[in-house]
C-alpha cells in the first residue's frame, strides 16, 4: 500500500448530545484507565456542558478529551458559540469539525469548515475531520468525488499541521449498519492516496455504527488507524471492548 501506517491507532467515543453530568461520572468511573496504552489512544468528546468536569474526573488517566464542534472567531459577539481557546482551557486536545450531522443539520460548509480547521490550529487543537458519502452517493459511484470534495477544504494547510481525519460513510452512522471491510479498504486507500496528494500525512479513522462485533474486522483493514465511535461509546462495556479489538490488532501489526 502506498502509505505508511502511523503507530498509536485512535479509538475516539463522540458522545453526540447525550449524558447528563450524572451519567458522564458513572461512564467515566466504568471506563477506568486505557486498556491498551501502547498501542492504543483513547479520546472522548462529551457536548461542551461536560469537558470542564470530565477534564478533572479524567485527571492523570491517559484518555484525552475533545470537542464536537467549535466556532471559528478567537472570541467576541457571537452569542451561543465557543471558541478554540475556550476548548483549549477546557483541557481538550481534539476537535471534531465538519461531523456530517453538523453538514446536513445545520448546513455547515466547506468555507466554515475550512475557517474552523485554521482556528483550531491556531490555537493548537488537533481537528478531526469528518467525510463520507451519502447512500445515493454510493449508489451512483460518486463517492470517491464527494470525498474529494470534501478533502479539499485541507488545501493550503499549514505545513505539519495536526490533523485526524474520519471516514463516515453517513448511511453507516447510527443505523447499523456497516459498510464492508471490501468498501472500508478501498474507501481508506483512494483517502490516503488523495491525503499524500495533498502533502498531508496522517491517521484515518472509519466511524458508522462500529461496535464490539465489528470492531476487530473493521480495524484491520488496510489503511484503518482506529475508529470514531457514537452509540457504541456511552456504553463503558462496549467502549472497552472496541478499545481492546483494537489494540489486538494493532499488537498483531
Ligand atoms: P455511530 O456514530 O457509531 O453511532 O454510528 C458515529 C459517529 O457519528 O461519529
Amino acid at each position: 500500500m502506498g502509505f505508511t501506517s502511523h503507530k498509536r491507532h485512535l479509538i475516539a467515543g463522540n458522545w453526540k448530545m447525550n449524558e447528563l453530568l450524572s451519567e458522564a461520572k458513572d461512564l467515566v468511573t466504568h471506563l477506568g484507565e486505557n486498556p491498551a496504552e501502547d498501542h492504543v489512544e483513547v479520546a472522548l468528546m462529551p457536548p461542551y456542558t461536560l469537558l470542564h468536569p470530565l477534564a478533572d474526573l479524567l485527571g492523570e488517566r491517559n484518555i484525552r478529551l475533545g470537542a464536537q464542534n467549535v466556532y471559528f472567531e478567537p472570541q467576541g459577539a457571537f452569542t451561543g458559540s465557543i471558541s478554540p481557546l475556550m476548548l483549549r482551557d477546557a483541557g481538550c486536545h481534539y476537535v471534531i469539525i465538519g461531523h456530517s450531522e453538523r453538514r446536513d443539520i445545520m448546513g455547515e460548509t466547506n468555507e466554515q469548515i475550512r475557517a474552523k480547521l485554521h482556528a483550531a490550529w491556531e490555537s493548537g487543537l488537533e481537528p478531526v475531520l469528518c467525510i463520507g458519502e451519502h447512500l445515493d452517493e454510493r449508489e451512483n459511484g460518486e463517492t470517491n468525488a464527494v470525498l474529494r470534495s470534501q478533502l479539499v477544504v485541507l488545501e493550503g494547510a499549514p505545513e505539519g499541521a495536526p490533523i485526524t481525519v474520519a471516514y463516515e460513510p453517513v448511511w453507516a452512522i447510527g443505523t447499523g449498519k456497516t459498510a464492508t471491510a471490501e468498501q472500508v479498504t478501498e474507501t481508506h486507500a483512494y483517502i490516503h492516496e488523495e491525503l499524500t496528494r495533498l502533502g498531508m500525512d496522517c491517521r484515518v479513522l472509519y466511524g458508522g455504527s462500529v461496535n464490539p462485533g465489528n470492531a476487530e474486522e473493521l480495524m484491520a483493514c488496510p489503511g484503518v488507524e482506529g475508529a470514531l465511535v457514537g452509540g457504541a461509546s456511552l456504553d463503558a462495556d462496549s467502549f472497552t471492548a472496541i478499545i481492546q479489538a483494537a489494540a489486538n490488532v494493532a499488537n498483531r501489526v
